[in-house]
């Protein structure tokens, strides 16, 4: 690991944006429709996961036809959308745009990799589309999170190597994804959920620049 960070790559949903609270609604929507017990605690598991593997998830076996699949998949993200479409800067984490904003006046790059088909329309709601150098995001790679393809495509738009990367995340698929690219891990969450990180903060309000330079080793 070097010494010097150069760039900080950040998941957007739960970390940046309080938008993970939306994916929740939106397949607690279609679950209950189709009569599938899904709880908060089950949308843990959908954290960094793409829509596809979500919905594996929550079928948990269910066997249903390709169309059927599909036509769940729109589902949700239509209500996904919806649910959107209210989007203010109001749904950006406490202390995350001026976290961003440090970061940057330091001379640090920054990125955001989220695996989300919906993040343009994420960052241009919530008025930060212009915020970060660099944005990847479920358009840019085929393998999707905990595979590091989309964390290795945001270093390489970056111009900087991974491991002179730092990665912020909320999910533990993100977290191996960042381990599996040899990226610095910070997580944010609970133990359980992002134990797998080299460091770990309650909520992304709690981090400052002089904790992540530490972390950095600057
Ligand atoms: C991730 C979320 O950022 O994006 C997941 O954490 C979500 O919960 C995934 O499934 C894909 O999002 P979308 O908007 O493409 O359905
Ligand atoms: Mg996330």
């Amino acid at each position: 690991m070097s010494e010097k960070i150069k760039a900080v790559i950040f998941d957007l949903d739960g970390v940046i944006t309080d938008t993970s609270e939306y994916h929740y609604q939106a397949w607690k929507k279609l679950a209950d429709e189709e009569g599938i017990t899904f709880t908060r605690d089950d949308n843990n598991k959908l954290r960094g996961v793409s829509r596809s593997e979500c919905l594996k998830i929550l079928l948990n076996g269910k066997q249903v036809s390709t169309e059927q699949f599909q036509e769940m998949m729109d589902r949700k993200n239509r209500y996904y959308v919806e649910l959107l479409k209210q989007m203010t800067s109001k749904n950006i984490l406490s202390g995350a745009k001026e976290l961003v904003l440090e970061i940057k006046r330091r001379g640090i790059k920054t990125a955001i990799a989220s695996v989300s088909k919906n993040t343009r329309t994420v960052l241009q709601g919530t008025g930060i589309e212009d915020l970060f150098d660099v944005i990847v995001d479920g358009y840019s790679v085929k393998n999707t999170k905990p595979a590091p393809d989309i964390f290795l495509s945001a270093a390489k738009e970056l111009g900087v190597k991974p491991e002179d990367c730092v990665v912020i995340e909320d999910a533990e698929a993100g977290i191996e994804a960042a381990l599996a690219g040899n990226i610095l891990p910070i997580g944010i969450g609970p133990e359980e959920r992002v134990g797998k990180a080299r460091f770990r903060f309650e909520k992304i309000g709690d981090i400052t620049l002089t904790k992540l330079l530490e972390i950095m080793n600057f």
